[in-house]
C-alpha cells in the first residue's frame, strides 16, 4: 500500500466531493499520445484546440488564443485594455481572486463593486457610481448558472468609453438570449482549470475581435517573441524572430490541449449531466426553509457550480454536518474587499456582497454526478437541525 493511500480513511472514500474532473480513458490515451509525439511545449494540439472551441463556440468573427491559465487570459486581456499604473477597473467584489491579482499586475486598481441580489453578477446601478476618470475597463463575471445582462454591459461600456472583459470561467457551454458565451462580448475569458466544467489539466482562454489583437496575444504568450504560432503547430520553431512587446510565459502546452480536445467532444454529455443535477437539486431542496436555491430553471445553461445560500449564523455548523455526512462543500468566494491586499481599494455600498459571502455556499456538482448522488446530498441538507 502506498503512502498516500493509507492515509484516506473508509469514510473519506465515500465522500462526494464537491469538484471531481472527467477524467476518462479517452484523456488517458490522449496524454499518451501527445507524450509520445515528444513535442511538449504549444504545437499541433493547440492549434486544434483553438480551432475545435472555436467551432463549439459558433465563432464566425471572433478569435480565439489558448493560454495557460484563466488568470493569464484575464491579465492579457487587461494589457490588451492598455491599462496603465493609476488605472482603474470595476470588478465584482464578490469574484475570484485571479480577476483582482490581474488588475494589480497591469498596475492598475480594482475598485469594487456590488452586486445584483437575484444574478449574483454585477449591478450596473452601483457600477454607475464609479465610474471616474480613470475608469479603463469593467469586468462582467458570470456566476455559475447566472449570467449577467450583457446587453446592458455593453451599453454602458459604450456609454461610458471602456472596454469589457467578460469572465465567463463559469459560464463554459452556456447561451445568453440563444447565442453561446464567447460569441458576443467585446473580450471574453475561459479557464480550464482542473475542476472546471471542462478541463486541460490547467489552461485557459481569449477571445477578441479583431485578428490584430489575436496576433498581439500570440506574441505575448510566447515572451514577446514573434514566433509565428502557425510554425509552432507544426511541431516547429522559428530560431529567429523579433521582439515589439512586453510578453510572458503564458503559452498552452500541448499536453494540456490534448487534454482538452477530448473533454470538448464530451461537452454535450457534460453539459446535460450538470444541468440535470441542478434542476433536481432546485426541486429537491426548494421546501427546504433554511436554504436558499438559485433562481433559474437552467435552461440554456452549463452550470459550473451548484450554490445555495444558508443564513450566515448557521454555514458553519451546517458545512461541518455535512462534511460528517460524506459531503463535501466549498466557498466561492470570499469577497475581494475582505483580503488584506485589497482592503485599501476604491468600492461603493457592498451591502449585497457583505450578505453573500457569509452565506454562499457550493454542494458537489461534477460530471461524475448521478441522481442518487444528488439525492444522498439532499437527504443530509434535510437532515440538519437548524435550530
Ligand atoms: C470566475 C473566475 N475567474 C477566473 C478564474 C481563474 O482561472 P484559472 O484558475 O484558470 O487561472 C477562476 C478560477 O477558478 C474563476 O472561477
Amino acid at each position: 500500500m502506498t503512502k498516500a493511500q493509507s492515509t484516506i480513511s473508509p469514510a473519506q472514500l465515500d465522500t462526494i466531493p464537491v469538484f471531481k474532473p472527467l477524467l476518462e480513458e479517452e484523456e488517458i490515451q490522449a496524454c499518451v499520445e501527445a507524450m509520445e509525439l515528444g513535442w511538449l511545449g504549444m504545437g499541433s494540439y493547440v492549434g486544434q484546440f483553438e480551432q475545435a472551441l472555436s467551432d463549439y463556440l459558433e465563432l464566425n468573427n471572433r478569435h480565439v488564443v489558448a493560454l495557460s491559465t484563466g488568470h493569464a487570459a484575464i491579465h492579457l486581456g487587461l494589457l490588451l485594455a492598455g491599462l496603465q499604473p493609476g488605472d482603474e477597473v470595476i470588478t465584482p467584489s464578490f469574484n475570484n481572486i485571479a480577476d483582482f491579482q490581474a488588475i494589480l499586475a497591469t498596475g492598475a486598481k480594482p475598485v469594487f463593486c456590488d452586486i445584483d441580489e437575484t444574478t449574483l453578477c454585477i449591478d450596473l446601478n452601483k457600477a454607475e457610481e464609479l465610474v471616474s476618470p480613470d475608469t479603463k475597463a469593467l469586468i462582467a463575471m458570470d456566476y455559475d448558472c447566472l449570467l449577467c445582462d450583457h446587453g446592458a454591459v455593453a451599453e454602458f461600456a459604450q456609454r461610458h468609453g471602456i472596454r469589457v472583459l467578460h469572465d465567463a470561467a463559469h459560464s463554459f457551454g452556456s447561451k445568453y438570449l440563444g447565442r453561446p458565451v464567447g460569441s458576443f462580448s467585446d473580450m471574453t475569458m475561459f479557464s480550464f482549470d482542473p475542476v472546471k466544467t471542462i478541463t486541460c489539466i490547467d489552461g485557459g482562454a481569449l477571445i477578441v475581435k479583431t485578428e490584430e489583437e489575436a496576433e498581439q496575444l500570440r506574441e505575448m504568450r510566447l515572451i514577446g517573441m514573434g514566433q509565428p504560432s502557425q510554425v509552432m503547430y507544426q511541431n516547429s520553431r522559428a530560431w529567429t524572430y523579433g521582439v515589439q512587446r512586453l510578453g510572458f510565459r503564458y503559452h498552452m502546452a500541448n499536453l494540456h490541449a490534448a487534454v482538452g480536445l477530448k473533454q470538448l467532444e464530451k461537452m454535450e454529455s457534460i453539459s446535460i449531466t450538470r444541468q440535470q443535477s441542478g434542476i433536481l437539486y432546485n426541486r429537491l431542496l426548494e421546501d427546504v426553509p433554511f436554504v436558499r436555491t438559485p433562481e433559474t430553471d437552467f435552461s440554456d445553461v452549463t452550470p459550473f457550480l451548484y450554490y445555495i445560500r444558508v443564513p450566515k449564523e448557521l454555514r458553519e455548523s451546517f458545512r461541518e454536518h455535512l462534511s460528517q455526512h460524506g459531503v463535501d462543500t466549498g466557498i466561492h468566494w470570499q469577497p475581494g474587499h475582505w483580503f488584506e491586499l485589497f482592503k485599501d481599494c476604491r468600492h461603493g455600498d457592498l451591502s449585497v456582497t457583505e450578505q453573500v459571502g457569509h452565506e454562499i455556499l457550493s454542494l458537489p456538482l461534477h460530471s461524475h454526478m448521478t441522481e442518487e448522488s444528488v439525492q444522498r446530498v439532499c437527504n443530509a441538507v434535510r437532515q440538519f437541525d437548524c435550530g
